[in-house]
């Protein structure tokens, strides 16, 4: 993609950013966006440019009827100084994936790598260097038509974001099964990364924060008994000697770190199964000393250990330092990263 056009910052303030004390994540951004919008059926108008705000009529169907999708992905430096990007076509797919869901215009490949490409260049000198932060990408899709009625928007607007982003969840966090409330229902829109889903999980996650839990373990909406996923993670368990995670069942997001770990475990000889996970199976092993780790999956923190398992009131809980699969699989996808290991599936695109 060459047709960019590029409106460049009068000073960046890249050289007056505190890297080795960033803000909490989500509040630093770099000096740049990209932008371009859906018009008369084809995408258009790419260009880079300050950040700046975007102009919405009251009107915009997003803002009315959630008509939204985003994706979250990193760019890092290889051991090498090499700035990378890890599985960015299996966000491009999945950002397509949740386009069709909701009912919105596909971004052809070349432009969200395109996208991603030119302004990571631009925004060099704002990926972070310290161990475990990376330059954090968003780019998200909204309806930009100014009508009031509920149908698919015509006109669409691409926007990507970057921002400089430091190590993530560093300590193990605590889960409360969530009885009452549920994220998502096969055939609803659990498996698009669109903004309902997030909106939607809001107020039940404050009523866990308010007991004192990081997170939401979200449990399947028929039943109330299958494990599906954590608020922005995917989850998975060590019983026995097997590594258990819940079964794509279209409720769940297909997380692309949670696809990245089983493919490590099932070559380095673990056993891996994706299934049906219950509650009460959990509680069963967890009284036998057979359910030895808890941990979530996802590209903000790769693993976050879990040493707190409230369901229903029964409390389980684990010493996060004796978890070696977690680490095991931490330390694979970081080395990776790193430049460290060799990349034999194919994860890393150079920039
Ligand atoms: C609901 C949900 N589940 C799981 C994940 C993990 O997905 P990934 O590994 O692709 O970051 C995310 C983050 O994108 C998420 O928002």
């Amino acid at each position: 993609m060459n047709d960019i056009k590029v409106t460049k910052i009068e000073k960046s303030r890249v050289k007056d950013f505190d890297f080795s004390n960033m803000p909490p994540f989500g509040h630093a951004f770099t000096d740049h966006m990209f932008v371009a919008d859906y018009i008369d059926g084809e995408w258009k108008n790419f260009e880079i440019k300050p950040l700046q705000n975007l102009s919405l009529h009251p009107a915009n169907l997003t803002l009315h009827y959630g008509q939204t999708i985003f994706e979250g992905m990193k760019a890092f430096f290889t051991d090498k100084n090499e700035p990378i990007l890890f599985r960015p076509k299996d966000h491009a797919k999945r950002f397509k994936r949740s386009a069709v869901r909701m009912s919105m215009p596909e971004i052809p490949e070349d432009l969200f790598l395109g996208a991603i490409k030119a302004l990571v260049k631009m925004e060099i000198n704002w990926i972070p260097k310290e161990v475990g932060s990376a330059l954090y990408l968003r780019p998200f899709m909204i309806a930009m038509d100014d009508v009031i009625g509920v149908k698919p928007s015509k006109t669409y607007k691409f926007v990507l974001l970057t921002l400089p982003s430091g190590p993530y969840y560093s300590r193990p966090l605590s889960l409360k099964a969530s009885m009452n409330f549920v994220r998502a229902v096969k055939g609803g829109i659990g498996e698009a990364k669109t903004a309902g889903n997030y909106g939607a999980s809001l107020y039940p996650f404050n009523l866990a924060k308010e007991l004192g839990y990081d997170q939401l373990m979200w449990l399947d909406a028929n039943e109330h008994k299958y494990v599906q996923e954590i608020g922005t993670m995917n989850i998975f368990f060590v019983i026995g000697d097997t590594v258990v995670t819940p079964m794509l069942d279209g409720a769940v997001l297909h997380g692309i770190t949670r696809n990245s770990i089983i493919t490590i475990f099932k070559d380095n000889g673990y056993k891996v199964e994706e299934r049906l996970i219950s509650t009460d199976e959990l509680i069963k092993a967890y009284n036998k000393g057979q359910l030895k780790e808890v941990f979530g999956s996802g590209t903000a923190a790769i693993i976050a250990k879990i040493d707190k398992l409230d369901i229903n009131d029964k409390i389980m809980t684990f010493d996060t330092e004796t978890f070696k699969v977690a680490d095991f699989a931490k330390k694979y996808i970081n080395d990776v990263r790193k430049g460290i290991i060799e990349d034999k599936y194919n994860w890393i695109e150079r920039i």
